[in-house]
């Protein structure tokens, strides 16, 4: 009898696989390797990119090919959860075979990009979701499902989206986002004559008419999607029976078992009782990148038959534990259509629940067995098993099958069953439900849609149909104990009772008592997981009754749901500016024209760092320190040394006495004794490979002893712990010599608070990396994803001694950076660099986005106090206001991040005194982030406006109104506003968003609605655009010429996916009078332009623009002659004539921006900037007050960018700003516990908006006839003012929170801190609910799971 742990009594022992149809062999490969890294590193396939490698960002997303009973199934994947050993015998799609720029082949999918980084994954899922679906209806965001989509793409994507009679659901014939208020509609209806927008003019302005667009892009050009263009699936796979052949692999530490008898499944699991079985590997492949633990051999169980079975029986639905979530899905739909609906009351909830479980990509490889064996307590389907009383078939060779039902005797404790080591889970089988049976099943997460729950629960009732009498009542819940429960003592009580109003506030009060939880449990939010607790309870309760017409039952008709009037399409809009009508046709500025990476950024053949191979190549990967605050004794490498591949490593001891990094010379580049936030590098170990220096990385001893932390505002606040000296500001000093000092007492009507604002991930898809390579004569060549080449090089040079002209720092292209990647740069690019001089090799050196998140900081938290006095008419009068910012350890950026600018927002205030505390704390040093403080201010001004309407009675739009800037008007610090657009984008953001009517329609929503509320709101902004230190507001530019006439412009300007390049591209081709095609932009690099400032502050193309205007001007001013010689000859022949008579062809191009220093450590300001741009958002949201949950209906945002240099990608920023700005207000939520360990570290547990968060309806309109006399080509600049709108779906939140707290009786002012996630929206809608949560402990008498930084 053969040995089924023999790995040559296999059918095959090699792996097979197909990439993008060529045929894979591999005899030597780690099991434990993921399909993404062995595409990119051993295939150098590298369009499928890394962005998380834990299954959260959809970048490395694959489609994968096999067959399943006799058919050919297409499913995607995300191939860093993917081992590489699980595609035996499949075919790979990557995005290199969809298309292709260089072989100018581009497939329909690929419509449209953003930023590029995570556009292959976007178009892969899109494939995969076309191969299966020609004509994808609902379908689109289920394939997007949690994932940050940016609105272009999606949009582009819907391109593809029918309606049931196979309409394009998206075009311009379809009408437009602004429903009756379109100027389409109104021309029909004769109110108006059809233009959009204003008509009022702005000074200067020379554009041409405004156009409103369905799709900005024009996506006609796009070829219809023709499947019969596909490759084949391998002939081979099919004719050989791969999916029917048993594969085993040998490789050093790790064995592959996958059988197909299911005997042999027991036998081995029976001989390797301790072998991992692999289903999806979603779970286990969290554990073996980040916790590298060892796995000598693994089952992977999917190829055997027996588990993919499924069938009715008398029990139940059997369902075989080899199917992937998706087939579990699709079976129980099918079952719906099949049973009677009475009978499929659990399966309609494990099909509602999985919409929600995870993405689809996740979902088309998870098993439900991984799911069960995993048991986490916020497992999803756990609590629908357990109320339904679901049982799982357990099998084992010794034992044979056993019946066991997942119940309370099932999980053991935290991540533990009774499944016992040599036994498999083979099926679940689910209950049908009988006629006076009810279930249900709810969840709630921070993020709706791929996101793990805060709580779930399911219940179960059956009840006597005469007497309502409970017969049977089952109550299960995760996320309340270490393990899915149910609620024992609360289900044996209300066995017997009668279904009444009683029954429910008994039941509400025995599920308080029995699952009340400790203020400090881990996970934290104990008042609201209780909450939610007794919410889902109450809705079941509701549901039931209102099921069985119970009218006697308060609140039976109430909506308990929310969402359902959400289109199921995207309904945008864009409204712009046309170029005037005799602009030549060749010049290119002013037109929507297109990113010119975008086809390369949706091919994959956009190139990132990691994806430029160096020769000889090594890897470096940080030692980081486990706590937040101590002294490090010692480190022991012993271990680490061992591991094959290591080559050395990196500590203080390598880097020069004293030399330290950061503008202010205060960032240790290792810890040499003392350790200031958790996360801080250590060491550096320097390996062959990027996997191998992590793990010996692992295995590196540190001996520390822990001190006590300042972790929070509060607490540094207590403690004097300051990073700098104070900044203020006071309006007074613009016309007094001294600062006037306030009499408070002389004011009636005084508003006084404090309100709290959390900092913000940068979340950039791409993570920090660099590769150093160096050359002779001491020279380094720095390839790098940052903002700012100049830093690095000046870093680089200062810690390793070295002049600049010898380090050539250079970017292409970075996949995002926010500001993250604006003073980082040197974190990694020291070490790198020290460690390519110590060894002598290129080295490089990528973060893995658990590493980024703890290295590096985030946008400030910030805490804003606030005393205001009004006048009768609530005109603004007197303003004390000060922000308290944590910044972390070091002084980094924070200086210029305090918002002393901002605070003001759009508002006049008589007298205003403004005071900076920069806060120093034991966190990763806090950064630079899109709005630089801006936002944190405005949004403490917006608070202010609320508390002085709500205190005073009066309408809050009334009271920014009265007190909105005018022309001319000086801010605090010291500018006078030209050009002052504020009122006009107000004016007509009110006019298209109909806000006034939809107001009433919303208060009427509120009065009709119990326990769903909606809000609308209309919020201002203005930003001042410059940097607050004079030097960088200058910039360079290379222009220089070929003999052919194609020209080759160099700026100091980064690519980050804004499109920088593309406008500089428009104003070079303009400046020059050539096409754009003519001009070529290829790096960023410190060798062609010096000293540049980073890309950022929002005035990369107002300052580069400038400079390359100059550089292409003198040439101009060369070619001038040769042009008036030969008036009717052509570029070409200008410039080949001009090299003839010697006539330079190259320029260096020099430009600088208004720019006054303010005196912010005494108060006198200045003309800081040279001018502001504004923009009013108006948001509609309607939230649930049960849960906390939120979805936002419709966004319309009026921007005013002067004249637009490119209205598609101006438009693009602002809506990416906008959900930007959205996520900072809403969702994400940086966590950290009191001993200042960083709990968010990944896309797991961190959460920015995905494609289900974007409002469906997003109108954006370009303000009309706005010109900008201080910026190029009268422009704005557009990167950072945006932002602040996404506050405008917070205000709009507060006030439904607010409608709901009035219908209960609370009318007062209520403090609502930022972000509003579900659990604030929750806590602020007390109710009969939240009474039976009880209160905290005093604060100081436990420890909370998380701090308030
Ligand atoms: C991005 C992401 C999002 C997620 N979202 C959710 C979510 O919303 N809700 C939720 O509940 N979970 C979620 N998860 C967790 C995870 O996906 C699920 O628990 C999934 O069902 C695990 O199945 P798997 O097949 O991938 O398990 P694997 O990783 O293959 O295995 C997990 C464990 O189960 C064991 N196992 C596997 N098969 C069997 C078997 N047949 N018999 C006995 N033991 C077996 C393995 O040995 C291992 O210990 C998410 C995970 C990721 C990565
Ligand atoms: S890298 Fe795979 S999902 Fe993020």
């Amino acid at each position: 009898m053969k040995e089924v742990t023999e790995i040559s009594s296999y059918d095959a022992t090699n792996l097979v696989f197909y990439v993008n149809g060529k045929r894979v062999e591999e005899k030597d490969v780690d099991p434990k390797m993921t399909l993404a890294a062995y595409l990119r590193d051993v295939l150098k396939l590298t369009g499928t990119k890394i962005g998380c490698n834990e299954g959260g960002c959809g970048a490395c997303t694959v489609m994968i090919s096999h067959i399943e009973d006799g058919q050919i199934r297409h499913f995607s994947a995300n191939s860093c959860l993917m081992p590489i050993c699980g595609v035996f015998g499949k075919a790979v799609t990557t995005v290199e075979r969809i298309g292709s720029v260089a072989k100018n082949r581009l497939h329909p999918s690929p419509r449209l990009s953003n930023c590029g980084f995570c556009t292959p994954g976007f178009v892969m899922a899109m494939f995969a979701l076309l191969r299966n679906t020609q004509t994808p209806r609902s379908l689109i965001l289920l394939g997007f499902a949690g994932k940050s989509v940016p609105l272009p793409i999606l949009e582009a994507f819907y391109s593809f989206a029918v309606d049931e009679t196979g309409t394009l659901k998206v075009s311009e014939e379809n009408g437009c986002g602004m429903g009756e208020n379109c100027c389409k509609v109104k021309k029909q209806n004769g109110t108006t004559n059809g233009t959009c927008g204003s008509n009022e003019v702005t000074p200067g302005y020379t554009g041409g008419e405004r156009k409103r667009k369905i799709q900005l892009s024009d996506l006609s050009g796009c070829k219809p999607y023709d499947p019969t263009q596909e490759l084949i699936f391998p002939p081979e796979l099919k004719l050989h029976g791969y999916e029917s052949m048993s594969f085993a692999y040998n490789h050093h530490h790790t064995k592959w078992y996958q059988p197909v008898s299911y005997n042999d499944l027991l036998c081995l699991k029976r001989e390797l009782p301790h072998a991992r079985l692999m289903s999806g590997n979603s779970e286990l492949a969290i554990e073996l990148k980040f916790r590298f633990i060892d796995l000598p051999a693994v089952i992977n169980p999917r190829q055997v038959k027996e588990l993919h079975a499924r069938h009715l029986d008398g029990h139940g639905v059997y369902m075989g534990t080899g199917m992937s979530l998706t087939d579990m899905d699709n079976y129980s739909v099918q079952l719906m259509k099949e049973l009677p609906e009475e009978q499929t009351g659990v399966l309609k909830h494990v099909h509602e629940m999985l919409h929600w479980f995870a993405g689809i990509h996740v979902r088309n490889v998870a098993s439900v067995a991984g799911n069960i064996a995993t048991a986490s307590p916020i497992s999803d389907l756990n609590p629908i098993w357990m109320a339904s009383n679901a049982e799982v078939i357990l099998d084992s060779d010794a034992r044979g099958e056993k019946k066991v039902h997942i119940d309370e005797k099932f999980f053991l404790g935290y991540r533990k069953t009774v499944i016992q080591p040599d036994e498999i889970i083979k099926a679940v089988v689910v209950p049908l439900t009988h006629g006076n049976e009810h279930f249900a099943a709810y969840k709630q997460a921070q993020r709706r849609e791929d996101d793990i729950a805060i709580v779930t629960g399911a219940f179960l009732v059956k009840l006597d149909p005469k007497g309502l009498i409970v017969e049977n009542i089952r109550i299960s819940y995760g996320g309340m104990a270490p393990t899915t429960i149910l609620a024992l003592k609360t289900m044996e009580k209300l066995k017997g009772q009668k279904w009444s109003q009683e029954f429910l506030n008994q039941a509400l009060a025995l599920l308080s008592e029995e699952l009340k939880l400790p203020a400090g449990v881990p996970g934290g939010m104990s008042q609201y997981r209780l909450s939610l607790a007794l919410s889902f309870f109450f809705k079941f309760f509701l549901e039931v009754s209102k099921k069985l017409n119970l009218t006697e039952i308060e609140h039976v008709d109430a909506d308990v749901k929310i969402g359902q009037d959400v289109p199921e399409t995207l309904y945008a809009t864009q409204l712009y500016q046309e170029v005037n009508a005799n602009q030549p046709a060749h010049d290119p500025l002013g037109r929507p024209i297109k990113h010119v990476s975008g086809d390369k950024h949706t091919t994959g053949e956009a190139v990132y760092v990691d994806d430029i191979n160096v020769a000889d190549c090594q890897h470096i990967a940080f030692v980081l320190s486990p706590i937040a605050h101590g002294t490090l004794n010692s480190i022991d490498y012993t271990t680490a040394l061992e591991v094959d591949g290591v080559i050395g490593y990196l500590d203080a001891s390598d880097v020069t006495t004293g030399a330290k990094m950061g503008h202010h010379n205060d960032t240790p580049v290792f810890v040499k004794d003392k350790i200031t936030f958790h996360g801080q590098p250590i060491a550096a170990i320097v390996a062959t490979d990027h996997e191998i220096a992590r793990k010996a990385a692992s295995l590196v001893k540190l001996d520390y002893s822990v001190e006590k932390p300042i972790v929070t505002i509060k607490q540094a606040l207590a403690a004097e712990s300051f990073i700098f000296k104070h900044l203020v500001i006071h309006s007074s000093l613009n016309d007094n010599e001294q600062v006037v000092k306030t009499d408070w007492s002389k004011y009636e009507r005084v508003v006084e608070g404090e309100i709290d604002m959390g900092g913000q991930e940068h979340f950039y898809l791409e993570t920090q990396q660099c590769v150093v390579i160096p050359h002779e004569d001491d020279e380094l060549e720095i390839i790098i994803s940052n903002q700012c080449v100049n830093d690095v090089q000046i870093e680089v040079a200062k810690c390793l001694g070295m002049a600049q002209h010898k380090i050539q720092t250079k970017v292409k292209r970075i996949g995002g950076g926010f500001g993250g990647k604006e003073s980082t740069g040197s974190i990694l690019a020291v070490p790198a660099s020290l460690a390519a001089k110590k060894y002598g090799k290129p080295m490089k050196i990528k973060f893995e986005r658990f590493d980024d998140m703890a290295i590096t900081g985030t946008r400030h938290p910030f805490t804003l106090q606030y005393k205001l006095a009004v006048d009768e008419n609530g005109k603004f009068i007197d303003l004390d206001y000060t922000a308290m910012s944590n910044c972390g350890h070091t002084l980094d950026l924070s200086m210029g991040n305090e918002p002393w600018s901002t605070r003001d927002n759009v508002y006049k205030f008589a007298n205003a005194d403004i005071t900076g505390k920069m806060c120093k704390t034991n966190l990763a040093s806090n950064t630079a982030f899109r709005g630089f403080g801006g936002p944190q201010g405005m949004f403490g001004t917006e608070i202010m406006v609320k508390h002085v309407a709500e205190k005073f009675g009066w309408n809050h739009d009334e009271i920014r109104e009265k007190n909105f800037y005018e022309e001319g008007d000086c801010t605090p610090f010291g500018m006078h506003l030209n050009q002052c657009n504020v009122k006009r984008t107000w004016d007509e953001c009110r006019v298209n968003s109909d806000y006034d009517r939809r107001l009433e329609e919303v208060n009427t929503f509120n009065q009709n609605n119990k326990f769903r509320k909606r809000g609308i709101y209309l919020t201002p902004t203005r930003f001042g655009i410059g940097f607050g230190l004079k030097q960088l507001n200058q910039a360079g530019a290379l222009v220089l010429v070929y003999t052919d006439g194609s020209v080759l412009v160099s700026h100091g300007g980064m690519e980050m996916g804004q499109g920088l390049h593309t406008k500089i591209l428009q104003i070079a081709a303009r400046c020059l009078e050539i096409p754009i095609e003519k001009v070529h932009i290829h790096d960023t690099s410190t060798d062609k332009v010096p000293n540049a400032s980073a890309t950022a502050a929002s005035v990369g193309s107002d300052m580069n623009g400038l400079a390359v205007q100059d550089a292409c001007r003198q040439i101009m001013e060369r070619l001038a002659p040769f042009k008036k010689l030969n008036p009717d000859g052509r570029w070409e022949d200008w410039v080949k004539s001009a090299y003839v008579e010697r006539v330079s062809l190259a320029a260096s191009g020099f430009g600088i921006i208004h720019h006054e220093p303010v005196d912010f450590f005494n108060g006198k300001g200045a003309e800081l900037f040279g001018y502001s741009v504004y923009g009013t958002a108006c948001c509609e949201v309607e939230i649930d007050c049960l849960t906390g949950d939120h979805h936002l209906l419709r966004t319309d945002i009026v921007m005013d960018v002067g004249e637009s240099l490119n209205p598609a990608i101006d438009i693009g920023q602002i809506e990416g700003a906008f959900i930007q700005g959205y996520g900072l207000f809403t969702m994400e939520e940086i966590k950290i516990r009191p001993d200042g360990i960083r709990l968010t570290r990944g896309p797991g547990n961190y959460k920015i908006p995905s494609a289900d968060d974007a409002p469906k309806h997003f109108n954006v309109s370009l303000l009309g006839n706005s010109s900008n006399k201080m910026g190029i080509f009268s422009s704005k600049a557009i990167g950072e003012p945006p932002l602040f709108l996404g506050s405008c779906a917070f205000f709009a939140i507060r006030e439904a929170v607010r409608a709901y707290r009035i219908q209960n009786g609370n009318e007062d002012y209520f403090v609502f801190h930022s972000p509003a996630t579900p659990e604030r929206i929750r806590m602020a809608c007390e109710d009969f609910v939240t009474s039976h949560v009880p209160s905290l402990p005093e604060e100081g008498t436990y420890t909370p799971w998380t701090a308030s930084v």
